[in-house]
């Protein structure tokens, strides 16, 4: 019998299994703040999906709050309409519904940031501002009147955002939290302000309506707080009348805890979650990269956690657990923690799904029937192909897709070369077997030419053939010891253990080719023109693979030129117009891509045709996705 999907009840809260939708900003809202007819779309897709519990995304509790653009707003009544729409939505389809009560302190970077004290959070973003005590007792009036809102609006509860580093956080943290009153020095001192946050919402709301608290276990980062002091403060919380706990990590120097990327194993903030289990008894709610089904079920049944939060394999398929509990695991969707979907968001863009094109357009997202089935031939098999071609069958049409390599996959084959980065394979894996399942004729290691398209004689063609590297004026690059990198990630062209190679460009290619050889060449140095390397790598990501890169001894040289490549040497230039050299046995070329030229224009003349994906603009996989999609929907 499946723990997963044991009922299970918290502060008279019914839920009908024990996973819950934890907060994910989605840059859905209006940029007043109101919910729009697409966040409810959002959410409502993801409530039909079997989730047990659903915490709307982080949501600003008072008006001097922002964070990085359209986030929902709690404080004033005017918000309360939209909100109940909302709960509305996900009540009816039977899912219990809470909202969290954010304020980013001095992660605020829209407006102007405010701390515990007037600690920067980085030499790049501005001084805060050290809050007085009346304005902390505002502030803990905030948090009570919008958990009024909430409750006003039909919320079932309310979920404090303590982790993250954000306000309350900032407070716990001896990192951000400098004071020498009552709200700083000791443990006590520094948890005051999650304690009367707690405290206020409380005697505002009424004691029957429950709070839960989001915390980060452990910070993370040297200097921070650990979890024997979260296992403190969770036992305070507890006292004070929290109903449950939500157990996540990290803060701004440990992203990775706080949304880990796929090059952090699955489960790594469970131990966190299991010590504070042990010392409160209220429910715990564990977090990152659960979507495991056995990790998931032992975690319950050790009894490390009460609770599974599936956050971004939510967004990936939103009928997660309902295909886990019907044994169809291999029709699931999988997330594979690329954060391409926060890395939007982050940038205040709505956020969109590397593996899912529905996500962000919820409410119109309609896969049409054809009115007359065709033939559509797919050429290249990258992921806008597999996406054309996935869809297209879907709508009826008699679907062909054409691969030159021997396995599926294009720029996805490559991109799951790196170590950390195996995981994109699920994805890859899921495309193909979905493919075959409902009838795609596929065709592997096949040069499609005009005799081919003559052959198939196809009513629509989609040209998804992808990009070519880009090969730049430098003399020297047509020596022999000069290779495209990605040949190396395919494992076309294999460097010999102790060989030093030279990575020309530190794109996501470079930093991936350099983390691949790591182990086998001796020496390993990435050029980089730029003054930062990891270009088109989404930030959480970036920051972990260049920390790892410069541990293994890679050299990551930026603001560097290369001039030339000569024998056993590549010469570059440095800012201040001083030549150097490196002296190297092999150079791998990862500069960027353009599109391939035009594309058996002659056969294709006359015919309907749609080229997208790389092979239109090189871009990234969740572009890739979507571009595939609308191609298959418009064929
Ligand atoms: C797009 C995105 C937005 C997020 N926004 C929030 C948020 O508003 N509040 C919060 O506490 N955590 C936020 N998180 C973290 C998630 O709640 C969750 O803890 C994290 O993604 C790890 O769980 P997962 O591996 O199941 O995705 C966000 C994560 C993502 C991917
Ligand atoms: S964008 Fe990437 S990390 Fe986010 S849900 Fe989709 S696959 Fe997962």
């Amino acid at each position: 019998m499946s723990l997963l999907f044991e009922p299970f009840e918290v502060a008279g809260i019914k839920l009908p299994n024990r996973l819950v939708m934890p907060p994910m900003g989605t840059g859905l809202p209006d940029h007043e703040g109101f919910v729009t007819d697409e966040t409810i779309a959002y959410y409502r897709r993801r409530a039909q999906g079997g989730i047990g519990l659903i915490s709307i995304e982080a949501s600003l509790v008072s008006p001097d709050a922002y964070g990085v653009g359209p986030e929902l707003r709690l404080h004033e009544e005017k918000y309360v309409p939209g909100l109940r729409r909302l709960a509305d939505a996900v009540h009816a389809e039977g899912v219990p519904v809470g909202v969290q009560l954010w304020h980013p302190g001095r992660q605020t970077l829209l407006g102007k940031p405010i701390a515990p004290s007037a600690i920067p959070l980085s030499r790049r973003t501005p001084i805060p501002h050290e809050l007085s005590v009346a304005e902390i007792e505002d502030l803990v009036a905030y948090y009570a009147r919008s958990a009024v809102h909430c409750r006003d609006a039909g919320y079932d509860f309310v979920e404090v955002h303590g982790a993250h580093c954000y306000l309350p956080c900032e407070f716990l943290s001896p990192l951000s939290n400098h004071r020498e009153d009552d709200y700083g020095g000791s443990l006590e001192n520094r948890a005051r302000f999650m304690l009367e946050i707690v405290a206020a919402i409380r005697a505002a709301c009424g004691e029957d309506f429950p709070v839960f608290f989001r915390i980060s276990g452990e910070e993370g980062a040297d200097g921070g707080f650990g979890v024997e002091d979260t296992m403190q403060v969770s036992r305070w919380l507890e006292e004070a009348g929290v109903a449950c706990i939500s157990v996540s990590g990290g803060n701004w120097y440990a992203l990775h805890l706080t949304i880990p990327p796929m090059s952090v194993e699955r489960g790594v903030l469970v131990p966190a979650a299991a010590r504070i289990r042990d010392v409160i008894s209220i429910p715990v709610i564990a977090a990152g990269r659960l979507d495991d089904v056995e990790l998931a079920e032992r975690i319950l049944a050790d009894g490390q956690a009460d609770l599974i939060a599936v956050g971004r394999a939510l967004i990936a398929d939103a009928d997660w657990p309902r295909k886990v509990r019907e044994g169809r695991r291999e029709d699931i969707r999988p997330c594979i923690a690329c954060n391409a979907c926060v890395d939007l968001v982050a940038r205040a863009e709505e956020a969109r799904c590397a593996v899912n094109p529905e996500v962000g357009r919820d409410g119109t997202w309609h896969v049409a029937p054809a009115n007359t089935p065709r033939r559509v031939m797919v050429v290249g098999s990258g992921p806008s192909g597999m996406e054309a071609a996935r869809i297209a069958r879907l709508r009826g049409h008699h679907v062909s897709l054409w691969e030159r390599d021997p396995v599926l996959g294009g720029k996805l084959d490559v991109a799951s070369r790196a170590p950390s980065k195996r995981t994109v394979l699920l994805f890859n894996d899921y495309q193909a077997r979905t493919l075959a399942r409902l009838g795609v004729d596929i065709h592997v290691g096949v040069e499609v030419t005009a005799e081919t398209i003559d052959a198939e004689a196809p009513d629509a063609v989609i040209v998804a053939t992808g990009a070519e590297p880009l090969v730049p004026p430098i003399p020297g690059l047509d020596s022999p010891g000069v290779v495209d990198a990605q040949e190396i990630l395919l494992d076309r062209i294999q460097v010999e253990p102790g060989e030093r190679v030279a990575i020309i460009g530190g794109s996501a290619t470079g930093c991936e080719t350099a983390e691949f050889l790591v182990g086998t060449a001796s020496e390993i140095a990435i050029l980089e023109m730029l003054p930062t390397v990891g270009r088109g790598i989404e930030l959480i990501t970036r920051q972990r693979i260049i920390k790892e890169l410069k541990g293994a001894g890679v050299r990551i040289l930026t603001e560097s030129r290369v001039t030339a490549v000569e024998d056993d040497r590549v010469v570059y230039e440095r800012p201040d117009g001083e030549t150097e050299t490196l002296v190297v046995d092999r150079v791998a070329l990862a500069i960027g891509w353009r599109p391939r030229g035009p594309w058996l224009a002659d056969a294709l003349n006359g015919r309907e045709v749609q080229i997208i994906g790389d092979a239109l603009t090189p871009a990234d996989f969740v572009a890739a996705i979507n571009v595939g999609a609308n191609a298959g929907l418009a064929v």
